[in-house]
């Protein structure tokens, strides 16, 4: 049931901090590695894996995205990542030393299943992540890696989501340790780092009702654009597909570099821009992408780190986040990006949990 909230995707965003925890517990998380007890991952031994193959749909895709530049960047590992619709149809070049990760909360996804399917029959080794127990991807997966979400009954998937990308990190620390290249300080740094979301989510979800606020001040908005770059770049796509599907508001995300290829011509006074500018290697970068944003009119959102204060003065509304390793940051900056959509949607009243045209699982191609 609800407990009090009054939808089920209220209720499930505030139920983060402990789908956090248990996804980590059922790691087998330790000081500096994380075990994964019982699942032989790599299944031949990592030297049959020279890439990583990943296939999603939606907002599991945005998780994939995600992972793959940690897996990259924590274990040296090359990773794609594809549309598994797409995937399926364009004759794909898989070797049998591929490993092909399926990304899906319900496991039962028609385009997703077929794609990793796809892959064991051109010799993939297959391994999924899923949130429910006994779906049907774990009967093509060679071996599944369960998120710890709980059931999500609300069509906008949000604590599956920040499950999924807390499975990514700790699947980049497991594969990191195996090839080497994540030392057990940094490794031991990041766990430390994953054990201290759940309380800085809790202190971000107290946040609510201030970006109610910042989503009633734009209501009005017909178009929005996110931009984000790097590690949240796809969290800006992410908080675009949440925003158009249960507020039914023109959302686009983009990679704040590309701005000036293309979007920045739809950007006037009227339309809000939701900047993901947390404090890191692209950080100069954001803040002159926003000048630009600014000065053609358009009304900033921005999402920064606690403690910045130079942004305050290019924003119109700022919401800030604690201070955390990169690697963390997409699962933290996910979390307003949540609320405002949910808040744009029940200002407009729209059928938050039920929208209009969707399903919770797309179970036909
Ligand atoms: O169950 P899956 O993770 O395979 O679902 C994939 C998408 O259908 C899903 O993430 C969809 O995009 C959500 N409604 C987004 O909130």
């Amino acid at each position: 049931e609800k407990q009090g909230f009054r939808h089920y995707m209220l209720k499930e965003i505030h139920e983060q901090p402990r789908a956090i925890r248990d996804t980590m517990l059922g790691a087998g998380v330790v000081a500096d590695d994380v075990r994964f007890d019982g699942v032989d991952l790599l299944g031949k031994g990592l030297d049959a894996c020279a890439r990583i193959v990943m296939l999603a749909c939606g907002t599991s895709f945005h998780a994939a995205l995600i992972g793959r530049s940690l897996i990259e960047s924590l274990a040296r590992i090359p990773v794609e990542v594809d549309i598994a619709s797409e995937f399926r149809y364009r004759d794909p070049i898989v070797r049998t030393t591929d490993l092909a990760l399926a990304i899906t909360q319900s496991g039962e996804t028609a385009d997703t299943i077929a794609a990793l399917k796809e892959a064991k029959q051109r010799g993939a080794q297959t391994l999924a992540i899923c949130n429910v127990l006994g779906a049907s991807i774990s009967r093509v997966a060679d071996r599944v890696l369960y998120t710890h979400a709980g059931p999500e009954i609300s069509v906008a998937s949000t604590k599956a989501f920040t499950t999924q990308l807390t499975m990514m990190v700790l699947l980049a620390i497991h594969l990191g340790r195996r090839t080497g290249h994540l030392g057990a300080e940094r490794a031991r740094a990041l766990i430390d780092g994953l054990q201290d979301l759940p309380a800085h989510i809790d202190n971000l979800l107290a946040a609510s009702a201030a970006i109610r606020i910042v989503a009633r001040r734009h209501q009005g908005a017909r178009d929005c654009l996110f931009l984000g770059r790097g590690l949240c770049y796809p969290v800006a796509l992410e908080g675009a597909l949440k925003l158009k599907e249960i507020s039914y508001i023109h959302a686009e995300g983009h990679a704040s570099g590309e701005m000036k290829h293309g979007p920045i011509a739809l950007v006037d006074n009227t339309m809000p821009v939701v900047v993901l500018a947390q404090r890191g290697p692209g950080y100069g970068k954001v803040l002159s992408n926003l000048e630009e944003v600014r000065a053609r009119g358009g009304k900033i959102i921005a999402v920064a780190t606690l403690g910045d204060h130079t942004i305050g003065d290019l924003a119109d509304d700022l919401i800030l986040v604690p201070d955390v390793a990169g690697e963390l940051q997409p699962i933290l900056a996910s979390i307003p990006l949540q609320l405002l959509a949910y808040h744009f949607a029940d200002l407009k009243g729209t059928d938050v949990d039920q929208p209009r045209n969707l399903a919770k699982s797309v179970t036909v191609e």
